[in-house]
């Protein structure tokens, strides 16, 4: 058997100190959500106890969603796990639970609400669980671009795509000017789609995701891609080149996945001869252009189950799932892509005191972090959410 330990690599001070920085400087927190009420402390011996007792008494009344990128201590409390849209869907498909407790980031809750019943409550269990990707699109400077592109006369032939990880203001904003949501594993069957409706696709807000599965998916060129700043005027396009692109790009990214370097990937290259590198498509285009295979979350995991005893793979993801594949594959070896490894440090937010004060407050009657997204927003965020659940 080899040995899995000896590649893998624990959080080094660098993440350590991302996650510290990322617990001061998200926007949520900046909001003033810190989590209400009594927290218990990290160290109560009895939080398991709490946690399991706490759902019990809630029994069929609460159903639990945890994301792949979640911490073990969380996961093990998950009835499901998954990618966002699958949780999604899975919250969906669970009329009878009074409670969805989403274990995950903002975007993800607010996708639930939009997708659940009106008596159904999603419950965050830390508030200031954002993604700041999705906080690099907002409604207002969405708006912005969709009017210079009108004062240009080419926002009729531009059809807006929303990655999964954007705010419910701009999924609604799709579904009001006739596009589609999309998520990792489903991006070249929206853009082929809107595509078919325009001759242009304004992708918001992952640039990598929009230019990854264009270019290495559909075969376009990189200069059919121009990216739009929306801290510049006009995006910092010229109107030539926002008239003659194909694809713009929202100048968004993942701060986990863009992390990984082409240096990541020679490096393990030479340091594991014969490794797979395999990554998901939130990372740059020279890293996707370098890896052995691409794909969504839900992909690399059935990758690396189907992956043959003794294979080596260098995975370009967040570290809780990545360490979560290598527990579960001691025949192969598993190793983090770039050995400066690092949590989502929104993601990490939620944690067993998070998750036992969300769990004990439903049990005392009281709905704690509910999520809700108004009428209006939900209704449009939905129209392109169908759309996407309707993609051929
Ligand atoms: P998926 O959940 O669609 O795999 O996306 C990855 C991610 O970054 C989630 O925040
Ligand atoms: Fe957002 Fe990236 Fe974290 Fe996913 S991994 S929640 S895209 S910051």
């Amino acid at each position: 058997m080899l040995d899995v330990t000896s590649t893998w690599v624990e959080p080094s001070s660098t993440a350590t100190a991302l996650l510290l920085l990322g617990r001061g400087s998200d926007p949520a927190t900046e909001r003033g959500v810190e989590c209400p009420g009594e927290l218990p402390a990290p160290s109560d011996p009895d939080l398991v106890a709490r946690a399991t007792a706490a759902k019990a008494a809630l029994g069929e009344k609460v159903f639990v969603l945890g994301h792949h990128y979640q911490r073990d201590e969380v996961i093990q409390f998950a009835d499901v796990t998954g990618d966002s849209f699958k949780l999604a869907r899975e919250a969906a498909a669970r009329p009878d639970a009074e409670y969805i407790v989403f274990c995950g980031v903002h975007f993800m809750a607010e996708s639930a609400d939009i997708l659940t019943s009106d008596a159904q409550k999603v419950i965050l269990p830390d508030l200031a669980a954002g993604c700041s990707m999705a906080d690099m699109a907002v409604l207002s400077q969405v708006e912005t671009a969709w009017e210079t592109l009108a004062e240009l006369g080419v926002a009729a032939g531009t059809v807006p795509v929303t990655y999964m990880n954007s705010s419910a203001d701009i999924k609604g904003f799709v579904g009001r000017n006739g596009g589609v949501v999309c998520t990792s594993s489903n991006a070249e069957r929206a853009l082929t789609w809107a595509f078919e409706r325009g001759e242009r696709v304004l992708f918001l807000p992952d640039q990598h995701l929009g230019r990854n599965t264009a270019v290495l998916e559909m075969g376009f060129d990189l200069a059919d891609c121009v990216l739009y700043d929306p801290h510049k005027p006009g995006g910092g396009l010229t109107p030539e080149q926002l008239r003659d692109a194909r694809m713009i790009l929202w100048r968004g990214h993942c701060s986990v996945h863009g992390r990984f370097t082409l240096d990541s990937v020679d490096e393990v290259r030479e340091r594991v001869p014969g490794v797979n590198v395999l990554v998901h498509p939130e990372c740059r285009h020279e890293v996707v252009t370098a890896a052995d295979q691409v794909g969504s979350t839900e992909y690399i995991i059935k990758t690396i189950e189907a992956a043959p005893a003794g294979s080596a793979w260098a995975i370009g993801t967040e570290l809780n799932l990545v360490r979560r594949l290598a527990n579960a594959n001691p025949d192969k070896q598993i190793m983090f892509l770039d050995r400066a490894v690092c949590y989502c440090s929104t993601m990490n937010r939620i944690d067993l005191p998070h998750l036992v004060w969300a769990l004990e407050e439903l049990v005392a009657g009281r709905v704690p972090n509910q999520i809700t997204v108004d009428p209006a927003t939900a209704e449009h965020a939905r129209t392109a959410l169908d759309q996407m659940l309707a993609l051929p």
